[in-house]
């Protein structure tokens, strides 16, 4: 029989530990440090010295409702029954100030997913506040210090992989604009409202029903139900996903009735990509053209051209193009799935490339972490970590175990920092199955490179060694942003001793 996960106990409708019990509750006779509470002076000291700016008010309405994917109507949740949901945009420095109204069956959160913002604004249910219930409405307030393009959606069980999501993009008032537009470009892999739910999807994986061992033989994709067998990447390995998705979506439209950007030929565009996905890494290019890349996860790098860009689940890249003349089709392909989503540009006359074009710049150049540095100014000072945390990245497709260091979902026993260190977080992978890693709350650099992101893949035999500065008291989820991954127990908690 498969333990009872957390998840699981909730859905099943045994009570919810309150909020406040969750920390004063252990069995251990070892007294357990005491943490930063979310909601603590400190927390509130470390948003005064944001100096906050104005405050931009939102309203974001989660509703079950029926969405039109272009030629496809599903019942799914979204916000305001938009995919994605409207873009919030301040400018850096103000604050955001957003009220949730939770018109879903079951409770939410809204995660703000890559703002260095105050812990209780983050938006965990049961680390960081208590779950917004069916019914009721959540107000987040907080500053965002850094310009970027970020995102949010609900850190609640599977409804990311719903329509739950939206860009979040904070401008830079003082940045030497070289563009002449920019477009936001969310891809996401759909399967909610035509071969099940999530929580379908996750039930499977977690029972691991018909599951195969494929003993290393080639047999190219297959699937069963809802599992996908033999996703091959030559980037991120053989085993690049896990869930099979009947449709791919840019913008969230799928490939047929796509979303059509114009511009004028020879307009400069900055493009904001962020992967949405739950469990598909997407591999993007534009015929006929190359990237200079400009941003990783909201900062700026040294812009490096490419031709195409792998992009984990969680990570969000920017880059410039200068447009041709003519109708290009701007491609995601669903890494290692043989499926594609795509937009269209359009700049002058033409024919729309037919709807499974594979442009060749998807197998051009493409984009890798060390061909990557920091811009100037936002790199990390050169700085030993005075404290080292090793997270070893457990489990397998068998038991669908995904754990840190074989501890699932060890939320209440965070991993111990002090404010003011640099801290160097190890993900150890030696599995066959690669990660996208997220720390919340911070923007890591990785270690070999300074890169600054919030999200960096963890290839499998790869142990990557990322560094931040604990300026940011609270407790912090660090997590795999494979949904299910993260939902079978992929997640543990950061914790500024108090
Ligand atoms: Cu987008 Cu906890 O993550
Ligand atoms: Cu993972």
């Amino acid at each position: 029989m498969r333990a009872l996960t957390r998840r699981s106990m909730l859905r099943g409708g045994a009570v919810a530990l309150p909020f406040a019990a969750l920390a004063a509750c252990s069995d251990d006779e070892q007294p357990k440090p005491s943490f930063v509470e979310p909601d603590s002076q400190r927390v509130a000291g470390a948003e005064a010295a944001r100096n906050p700016g104005p405050a931009r008010e939102f309203q974001l309405n989660a509703i079950a409702s029926e969405v039109d994917l272009g030629g496809l109507v599903v019942p799914t949740w979204s916000y305001g029954g938009t995919i994605p949901g409207a873009p919030i945009r301040v400018a850096k420095g103000e604050q955001v100030r957003a009220t949730l109204v939770n018109d879903l069956p079951e409770a939410t959160s809204i995660h703000w997913h890559g703002v260095q913002l105050r812990c209780n604004a983050d938006g965990v249910p049961d680390v960081t506040q208590a779950p917004i219930a069916a019914g009721e409405s959540f107000t987040y307030q907080f500053t965002a210090p850094d310009a970027g393009t970020y995102w949010f959606h609900p850190h609640s069980g599977t409804q990311l992989d719903r329509g739950l999501y939206a860009p979040l993009i904070v401008e830079d008032p003082d940045e030497t604009v070289d563009w002449d537009l920019e477009w936001t470009v969310v891809l996401d892999d759909w399967m909610d409202g035509v071969t099940g739910t999530p929580d379908d999807v996750l039930d499977q994986l977690e029972s691991g029903m018909g599951l195969m061992d494929h003993g290393g033989m080639d047999m190219g994709l297959m699937t069963d139900g809802h599992m996908l067998m033999g996703a091959s990447s030559d980037i991120l390995g053989d085993d690049a996903g896990d869930v099979y998705y009947p449709h791919y979506l840019v913008n969230g439209k799928l490939p047929a009735d796509p979303e059509v950007f114009e511009a004028d030929p020879g307009a400069r565009v900055r493009l904001r990509f962020v992967n949405a996905g739950g469990d598909t890494a997407f591999r993007v290019a534009l015929s006929g053209h190359r990237f200079t890349v400009t941003h990783t996860d909201g900062f700026p790098c040294v812009p490096v051209e490419a031709d195409a860009i792998v992009i984990g689940m969680g990570e969000r890249y920017d880059a410039v193009v200068t447009l041709g003349e003519g109708v290009f089709a701007l491609v995601a392909e669903a890494e290692g799935k043989q499926m594609r989503g795509r937009a269209l540009v359009r700049t002058g006359t033409g024919e729309a490339p037919t709807v499974d074009i594979a442009p060749a710049e998807l197998t051009g150049h493409v984009l890798a972490y060390d061909e990557l540095a920091p811009a100037e100014g936002v790199a990390l000072e050169a700085r030993e970590p005075d404290r080292t945390i090793d997270l070893e990245l457990t489990g397998s497709m068998d038991g669908y175990d995904w754990a840190f260091n074989g501890k699932p979902h060890d939320l209440d026993n965070p991993y111990a920092i002090e404010e003011g260190e640099r801290v160097r977080l190890r993900f150890i992978n030696d599995g066959r199955m690669w990660h996208p890693m997220h720390l919340h709350g911070h923007t890591f650099a990785l270690a070999d490179t300074g890169l600054r992101k919030d999200t960096a893949i963890v290839l499998p035999d790869q142990t990557l060694e990322v560094d931040f500065d604990a300026v940011n008291p609270g407790r912090w989820m660090v997590h795999c942003h494979n949904l299910y991954h993260g939902e079978a127990g992929m997640m543990a908690v950061i914790g500024y001793r108090d």
